[in-house]
């Protein structure tokens, strides 16, 4: 088995795992900045924020203790970001759903990319890697469990704010 080649996966995955937080950050800030009439989804997607920054700058350490850069390999993050704009329905009647639905989408994204990143890891040796992957892992989780929970909640606010309410419904 050539350790150079997991190496070089490992070192590569790290760098698409720091970039795919910078857009995550990005898309939910934009989301946050919207949202006026859901103060519990609100709040939340402002804390995941708090997380998403600490966890750029976790992968960030790992990758400098490798001795890597986190420079370019913004392609895989990007495409995708690219792809969930079609459904962050910005111009659409029901975009707090929309954003939602999209927030929910890209932490599994997410979820998938650190599963792989932890067997990696786990393969190359390197221990405190794993053991950071593994930790960001479970808060993206408690992420897509806090949205698969409430999801059905603010479609209810929603649904009920748009009969009586009409558009403020929308964010
Ligand atoms: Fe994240």
């Amino acid at each position: 088995m050539d350790n150079k080649v997991i190496n070089e996966y490992l070192d590569q995955w790290l760098r698409d795992a720091h970039a795919m937080e910078e857009q995550a950050e990005t898309m939910l800030t934009s989301q946050a900045g919207r949202i006026e009439n859901y103060p519990e989804l609100k709040a939340k997607v402002e804390q995941h924020i708090r997380e998403t920054q600490s966890q750029g700058q976790r992968i960030r350490t790992c990758l400098e203790r490798r001795g890597s850069s986190t420079s370019g390999a913004k392609d895989m993050a990007a495409k995708f970001t690219a792809m969930m704009q079609g459904l962050s329905g910005t111009v659409m009647a029901d975009e707090v759903l929309k954003g939602a639905m999209a927030s929910y989408t890209f932490e599994h994204f997410e979820i998938s990319a650190y599963r792989e990143l932890a067997a990696a890891a786990e393969l190359a040796g390197d221990a405190e890697t794993k053991q950071v992957v593994d930790a960001i892992l479970r808060e993206e989780q408690a992420m897509a469990d806090w949205l698969y929970e409430h999801l059905p909640q603010v479609t209810r606010q929603f649904l009920e704010r748009s009969a009586t309410e009409g558009s403020s419904a929308k964010r």
